[in-house]
């Protein structure tokens, strides 16, 4: 690849887990009673849901490490959270005419086995008891090769669990020692090892690429480590850098210990040929499954869909997400909950549903949104006529004439495809359909860069 396509398109730029992206929610026309009514209107339209919980707690604190979490060895945290979520959950179930179906539950955090398996078990059970639980249900958590146990593996498996994927970053010692995550080979190996005995189906690997001192050899090294266990999937990201996010917690090294864009890209390039050479097919952005895995099926059938917990299988169109952090997403609206595990619990127990802020989406926002779903999933959107969707949006084709220049998208009659050489850009692509950034260009950082 071009270094001067790196040098061009390695920009800020958002991984659309949802459009608008959180910087772009507007206040104005939101408010609780309005995220409810889209909550309501979807739910209408469709029982079936979909769950995520997010489960905070972490025993020691990765220092790359960019989601939601709070660090603790007190587990008597874990009854009281559970409460909450409980209480949360009665909350939206006042608000449905009837009992939801749940479809999907995710684990996410945190790390979700940072709780006990029972106490796992009295959480979901609970969940369960009060709504209908679908016939062919898709649970999965985000395990932890430090300390997901065979007892937590067993226990979720009884409760339907079948997917489970292993933050594994890297395997050298350097960079562990950097991230603060030493974790030996040894344990993934018995983590995956033991998800297959309690029949999951869908194990995957998380790795990552732009780590503080990291190399293209600690890649290769990597993935030839990966190799030996073959999970059913692997995320490869390129680690996000997001120092300014409150909480983030990324400390330790200077951005003079990351490796460069064009490092990245060449990290990057050497995984994806390694991966596909042991027999993976890349998948939309960041993802890459063996064929005989359901993520690799859900593109096959064209069901791959995308939202804040990353590539789903399915859309049940209406997801809801329990804990603190946590966002919501009816397809009409994005809502999400306070940020402090105190600020959440605080609202909850005042009886109110604990979000902070969240958008509705006007008529534009839903066909953009539209398109950088397709763009994301299966790499290509298609529009009705070039003047019914062009007219109105001039902006968005200059820029993606300029991408056609570049080789990185190709046009038909009425959509576009992104070929091969496009795939690296595909955030920069969706960029060109974002229409709130192009209006209000930040000036300040909000996003990692896009390489
Ligand atoms: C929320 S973590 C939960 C997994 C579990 N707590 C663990 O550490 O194994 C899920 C995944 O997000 C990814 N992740 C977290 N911070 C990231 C960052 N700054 N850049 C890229 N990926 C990141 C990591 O690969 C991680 O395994
Ligand atoms: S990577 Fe996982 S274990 Fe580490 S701090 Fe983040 S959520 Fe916690």
């Amino acid at each position: 690849m071009s270094s001067d396509l790196i040098r061009k398109y390695n920009i800020p730029g958002p991984r659309y887990t949802s459009y608008p992206t959180v910087p772009y929610w507007e206040s104005t026309g939101f408010s609780v009673q309005a995220w409810k009514d889209s909550l309501l209107k979807r739910f209408r339209e469709n029982r079936e849901i979909s769950l995520y919980l997010h489960l905070p707690f972490c025993e020691s604190l990765c220092t790359f490490c960019g989601c939601n979490k709070r660090i603790t060895k007190q587990h008597g945290v874990e009854m009281p959270y559970i409460e909450t979520l409980i209480r949360e959950w009665e909350l939206y179930l006042q608000e449905l005419p009837y009992k939801p179906i749940i479809k999907e539950v995710h684990l996410g955090g945190g790390t979700p086995t940072f709780f006990s398996p029972e106490n796992l078990e009295f959480l979901l059970k609970t969940i369960f008891r009060k709504a209908e639980v679908a016939d062919a249900p898709e649970f999965s958590f985000e395990g932890h090769p430090n300390n997901t146990t065979k007892a937590h593996l067993t226990k979720l498996a009884e409760l339907g669990f079948r997917r489970v994927s292993y933050g594994v970053q890297d395997y050298n010692m350097k960079v562990q020692i950097a991230i603060h995550r030493v974790q030996p080979f040894e344990n993934v190996k018995r983590a995956t090892g033991e998800a297959r005995e309690a029949g999951y189906n869908s194990i995957g690997h998380d790795i990552i690429f732009g780590l503080p001192f990291q190399t293209k050899e600690h890649i290769i090294e990597t993935i030839e480590k990966t190799k030996q266990l073959m999970p059913d999937r692997i995320a490869f990201y390129s680690y996000a850098h997001v120092p300014w996010i409150k909480g983030s917690g990324q400390r330790g090294f200077n951005e003079d210990d990351l490796p460069d864009g064009e490092t990245k890209r060449e990290m990057y390039e050497t995984g994806k040929q390694m991966l596909e050479e042991a027999g993976y097919v890349e998948i939309g952005m960041d993802h890459f499954a063996l064929k005989t895995d359901s993520l690799y099926k859900a593109v096959e059938e064209k069901n791959l869909h995308r939202n804040f917990m990353g590539y789903t299988t399915s859309n049940t169109g209406l997801m809801i997400g329990l804990g603190v952090s946590a966002i919501s997403d009816s397809w009409y609206g994005f809502a999400q909950n306070e940020k402090t595990v105190e600020a959440y619990q605080a609202k909850i127990e005042k009886g109110e549903i604990p979000v902070f802020r969240g958008h509705i989406l006007s008529e534009e926002d839903l066909k953009i949104r539209k398109h950088i779903l397709n763009l994301m999933c299966r790499l290509e959107t298609r529009w009705e006529s070039p003047e019914d969707y062009f007219e109105e949006l001039p902006e968005v084709l200059v820029k993606l004439r300029e991408m056609e220049g570049d080789g990185l998208v190709e046009f038909s009659e009425n959509g576009l495809h992104i070929p091969e050489k496009g795939r690296p850009f595909v955030r920069n692509i969706c960029m060109a359909f974002d229409l709130r950034l192009q209006r209000n260009v930040p000036d300040t950082r909000l996003f990692s860069m896009t390489m």
